[in-house]
């Protein structure tokens, strides 16, 4: 059995697309289980960058099978746009699989979002419908994949749309929507991904009882997650490990290993509290070179220091048995790096992650220097290669968090990956 959950540890953008691509050569099987295109996923292969929102990012390879589960927040619209621009690309959607069962985005639930974000809901969000479309699938009043192939949906949809309406109109003051419109632009999208609608958690699970590898993508990151973020500056779905089970409609006892991914140091977009961040010309230096640009929204990503305390929290939650570290390369001129080990909250020093997001604000970090290594490793392929200084920052992370690190990504290129551990057996594997 070998199925590998992979999480974002930190606030997402840890290069998930990138270690997802990579680890996909050896799957058969990769999984989308939550979020929805507020997500943004980058792969670059031989010079060519391809940017997923909602495909899982083992589409690059053609025998694949490429699922989204039933957890993902589906925005039509923007996956038949996705569809055409990989195959605009020269990429087959062939072996692409979507859950009967995920709820579809609607566009008042972009409306909606873009309406909370000017008012008293500032979250920074993406704007992509994301909370309004999860709220309405625990309100039950939303609609899945296999509900808008049924007869009354038009029906259904007008009954929602009516009560949406009011609200747009009488709280807001903004026009509402007419469902034969919502209907014109969604029927040509059913169409194009009709072909591909399946029950998903039945193919997964064939798949894992058949001994087949599959691969769980999480999106977003664990400081993301709707219970385990710095809520209320979350998304609104499950990126932690556990996600992946009800996200996909697999049991926890198919799960074989979860690979935490974590960025060398730290970033975050959007509003919330971030200890270790640098407002200064050190975080400006590392968003120029790191291009801390986001892939969905184009917002700077705000940056800071290496977080030991996020990453322990990350190692809890979703009960890591592994650590894939990126953008090391990102750190290669910096004389010295800092990564925290504690939190400094008046005159105690926390450990843990503090549930409370008050505290969270008032804490200092405390940091640990260690030796910087002043020369390129974009073109190092074996753990052997990375000179000693890099090795020790590695090796300080690993026991930091008391998890094996099992690859390091060394730049953006799928080939600029360094494996130490595979983690679909072969040599090495435990
Ligand atoms: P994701 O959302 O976790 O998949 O991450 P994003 O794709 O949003 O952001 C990660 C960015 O870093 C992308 O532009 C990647 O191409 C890039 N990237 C990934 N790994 C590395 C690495 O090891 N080094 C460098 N320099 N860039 C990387
Ligand atoms: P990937 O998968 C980084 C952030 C938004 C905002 C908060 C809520 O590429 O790592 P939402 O639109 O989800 O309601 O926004 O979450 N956010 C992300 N930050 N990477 C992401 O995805 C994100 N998806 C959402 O910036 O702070
Ligand atoms: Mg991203």
């Amino acid at each position: 059995m070998a199925a590998v959950v992979l999480v974002g540890a930190q606030w997402g953008d840890e290069g998930k697309g990138k270690i997802t691509d990579f680890l996909a050569e050896q799957a058969d099987c990769i999984v989308r289980y939550q979020g929805g295109s507020n997500a943004g996923h980058t792969v670059v292969v031989g010079g060519q960058k391809f940017m997923l929102h909602l495909i899982p990012s083992g589409i690059l390879y053609p025998d694949k099978v490429c699922v989204i589960g039933n957890g993902v927040a589906l925005d039509l619209e923007m996956l038949v746009r996705e569809i055409e621009g990989l195959e605009a690309q020269g990429i087959s959607v062939a072996n692409l699989r979507i859950s009967s069962r995920a709820h579809i985005l609607m566009p008042y639930h972009k409306k909606f979002d873009e309406l909370q974000e000017l008012g008293c809901r500032q979250l920074g969000t993406t704007k992509r419908g994301i909370g309004p479309a999860y709220t309405d699938k625990m309100e039950r009043v939303g609609f899945r994949l296999v509900d808008l192939l049924e007869a009354d949906f038009l029906s259904r949809l007008a009954t929602v749309v009516s009560a949406k309406n009011r609200v747009l109109e009488q709280v807001y003051g903004e026009a509402g929507f007419d469902v034969d419109q919502i209907w014109a632009t969604l029927a040509p999208c059913i169409e194009r991904v009709r072909g591909h609608v399946t029950d998903t958690s039945l193919l997964v699970n064939r798949m894992v009882s058949e001994g087949k590898r599959v691969l769980f993508e999480g999106a977003q990151g664990t400081l993301l997650d709707i219970d385990h973020g710095t809520y209320p500056y979350v998304t609104s779905s499950s990126p932690t490990a556990g996600g992946a089970c009800v996200g996909a409609g697999v049991g926890p006892t198919k799960i074989s290993r979860v690979l935490g991914v974590v960025k060398a140091y730290t970033t975050r977009v959007g509003e919330g509290p971030f200890p270790t961040e640098l407002a200064d010309e050190v975080g400006e230096f590392m968003r120029q070179r790191g291009a801390e640009f986001g892939t969905t929204t184009g917002r700077p990503r705000r940056c800071g220091w290496l977080d030991a305390v996020i990453l322990r929290y990350a190692v809890r939650v979703n009960g890591l048995t592994d650590i894939a570290i990126t953008k090391i390369d990102v750190l290669d001129d910096f004389d010295s790096l800092k990564i925290c080990v504690g939190y400094r909250y008046g005159d105690r020093i926390l450990e843990e992650f503090p549930e409370s997001l008050k505290v969270l604000q008032d804490c200092e970090p405390v940091y640990v220097e260690v030796e910087g290594w002043k020369t390129s490793l974009a073109g190092c392929r074996e753990y052997q290669d990375l000179p000693e200084a890099t090795r020790r920052y590695v090796e300080t992370v690993a026991k930091l968090t008391g998890v094996p690190v099992c690859m390091i990504a060394v730049g953006p290129e799928r080939h600029q990956t360094i494996v130490t551990k595979s983690l679909f057996g072969g040599p090495g594997t435990p």
